[in-house]
């Protein structure tokens, strides 16, 4: 059986106060994280102050985004796998939909920085998922396929032994417009089928989470589907209460 996972995605936000108490209050009310592997996803800066207040909690570290090159090089601005691994880091958020929207990454280079993760020994969270309009024309398995497809067929499936995969439509995300359970359950069955396709034993182990405008209120129904393996959580993972809620959430719908 799959153990959920979920993970907080902080985006651009905090600061050393902010973080140290929203840290402390998850540490304080961590008894609520049963059966569910958790991690948080600060801004890069942050990685060492988040990872040594989080040292020896079951809460581990994970980064938003690394260059496509791994070790070091003359690429200004850029923080490189190597950097956050030597700080603990167990995760990579990598293509999540800011990145390739904002900042043009992709799928071959998000298919390389799913590539240098890898290669690090830790795990990518890849995100996929469709914009509103793409799935008013019908298209949403196509792009989920198509951002997969490049992945697969640059790295081959058993990378997905090691990777776990977030689709979040881009049309959820922050929103507050949640995908419904069933909306949700047919893209997450979908791209279990394309890595089923490939190699059932991987699909069946592979952690697919749901993210997009996950709160308390609908974690449970979300999590309660077949082929949903936990979040990846924005606003709410901002929010000790809410965040704790929702792993909580993740750890009692996955053991039914
Ligand atoms: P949200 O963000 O929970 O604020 O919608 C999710 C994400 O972008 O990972």
């Amino acid at each position: 059986m799959r153990k959920p996972f979920v993970a907080g995605n902080w985006k651009m936000h905090g600061s050393k106060a902010m973080i140290g108490s929203l840290i402390s209050a998850l540490r304080a009310g961590a008894e609520q994280i049963k059966g569910v592997d958790v991690a948080v996803c600060p801004p890069s800066l942050y990685i060492q102050f988040a990872g040594d207040m989080l040292l020896e909690s079951q809460i581990k570290v994970g980064a938003q985004n690394v260059a496509s090159v791994a070790g070091q090089g003359a690429l200004t601005g850029e923080v490189s796998v190597d950097m956050v691994q030597d700080l603990g880091c167990q995760y990579v958020i990598v293509g999540h939909s800011e990145r390739r929207s904002i900042f043009d990454e992709t799928d071959e280079v998000v298919a390389a920085k799913v590539g240098v993760v890898l290669e690090a020994g830790l795990t990518p969270i890849l995100c996929v998922g469709e914009t509103l309009e793409q799935r008013e024309a019908g298209v949403t398995q196509d792009v989920v396929a198509g951002q997969i497809g490049v992945v697969l067929q640059k790295l081959g499936v058993s990378a997905f032994n090691n990777i776990v995969i977030a689709y979040e439509p881009v049309w959820a995300i922050g929103t507050g417009k949640v995908a419904t359970p069933e909306q949700a359950q047919s893209v997450h069955a979908f791209i279990r089928s394309l890595i089923a396709n490939e190699d059932s034993k991987i699909a069946s182990n592979l952690i697919i989470q749901y993210g997009g405008s996950v709160k308390p209120e609908n974690a449970a129904i979300l999590f309660s589907q077949p082929d949903i393996d936990g979040g990846l959580i924005g606003g709410a993972s901002l929010d000790a209460g809410d965040f704790l809620a929702i792993c909580k959430a993740a750890g009692e719908a996955c053991s039914e």
